[in-house]
C-alpha cells in the first residue's frame, strides 16, 4: 500500500473521509497499527504517562521523543508519522523549535505536533516555511496542566469557545495542516471544524464532527491503570485480540460511530 502523505490527508478531508490517528511508541505496535489500517501514528508525549509512569507529560525530553520516533519509524511503512515536540523544546524561539523539529524529522517523523493557540503562529510559520509540516493542538493542552489547573474540558463558555475558534483560524493561516482538539464540547469542535478552509481537525474528547479522531493506544487496549477519561473507550471489550480491537476502532471512526455521545462533552 502507498504511504500516507500530507496530500493524502488533505484529500481525505476534502472527500469527507475520516482520518484515523492512534498513538504508537514502538516498532511492534507500529506494525500492528499499520496492518489494522491506521492512517496516522502519533508518537505522543503521552509516553511520559503510559510508558514511563509520570504524572504529567512535562518530564518528557527530546531524547525520549527521538528514541521512540526511531522505533516507530522502523516498524511501519504506510502510516504518516507525527511526533510530539516535548515541553520546553519549542517555546523559546522559532529557531529553537526548528532545531528540535529537525531532530524528530531525522528520526523518522513526517510532521511535528506542538501545543498552543495563536501565540504559536509565528513558530508554526517558521517551521512550515522550512519544510516541517505541523500539527497544532488546542483545547486541553496537557503540557499546560499547571496553568490550566487540571485536566478539564476547555471552551465551555462563550468566550472560551470564541477563543478556540480564533486560535484555530490563526493556526490554519500560519500553515498548520492538522490540529488536534482535546476535551472540547462536541458542538464547539464541530463549529471550529466547519469554520476552517483546509486544516483538518482531529478530535479526542471533541465529538464526532471533527475530520478525524485520535486515542492513546493504552486507553484503547485497556492497559492504562490510571483513571479513565470519559472519551477513552476500551476497544478490547468484546474483542479477541489487540488486532481486532484496533481494527474495530479504525472501522468505528471511519463509519462515524466513534465517538458516541457517551464519550463526548
Ligand atoms: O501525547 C498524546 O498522546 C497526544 C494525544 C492525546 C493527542 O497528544
Ligand atoms: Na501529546
Amino acid at each position: 500500500q502507498k504511504p500516507v502523505t500530507l496530500t493524502t490527508l488533505g484529500k481525505m478531508r476534502a472527500d469527507g473521509e475520516k482520518i484515523v490517528m492512534l498513538t504508537g511508541y514502538d516498532a511492534s505496535f507500529a506494525a500492528l497499527l499499520e496492518r489494522c489500517g491506521v492512517d496516522v501514528i502519533l508518537v505522543g508525549d503521552s509516553l511520559g504517562n503510559v510508558l514511563q509512569g509520570q504524572k504529567t507529560t512535562l518530564p518528557v525530553t527530546m531524547e525520549h521523543m527521538v528514541y521512540h520516533t526511531e522505533c516507530v519509524a522502523r516498524g511501519c511503512h504506510r502510516p504518516f508519522i507525527v511526533a510530539d515536540m516535548p515541553f520546553g523544546s519549542y517555546h523559546e524561539t522559532p529557531e529553537q523549535a526548528m532545531h528540535n523539529a529537525a531532530r524528530l524529522m531525522a528520526a523518522g517523523a513526517q510532521m511535528v505536533k506542538l501545543e498552543g493557540g495563536a501565540f504559536m503562529a509565528d513558530t508554526i510559520r517558521f517551521l512550515v516555511e522550512r519544510g516541517v509540516p505541523v500539527c497544532a493542538h488546542i483545547g486541553l493542552t496537557p503540557q499546560s496542566v499547571n496553568q490550566l489547573g487540571g485536566y478539564r474540558v476547555q471552551g465551555r463558555t462563550d468566550a472560551g469557545a470564541a477563543r478556540l475558534k480564533a486560535d484555530a483560524i490563526a493556526l490554519e493561516q500560519a500553515g498548520a495542516a492538522l490540529m488536534v482538539m482535546e476535551m472540547v464540547p462536541a458542538a464547539v469542535a464541530g463549529e471550529v471544524t466547519r469554520s476552517l478552509q483546509s486544516m483538518a481537525t482531529i478530535g479526542i474528547g471533541a465529538g464526532a464532527d471533527c475530520d478525524g479522531q485520535v486515542l492513546v493506544l493504552h486507553d484503547l487496549i485497556g492497559v492504562f491503570p490510571g483513571r479513565k477519561a470519559r472519551f477513552a473507550k476500551n476497544f478490547m471489550e468484546g474483542a479477541h485480540s489487540i488486532d481486532e480491537a484496533v481494527t474495530r476502532y479504525v472501522e468505528d471512526v471511519r463509519a462515524g460511530v466513534f465517538p458516541a455521545p457517551e464519550h463526548c462533552y
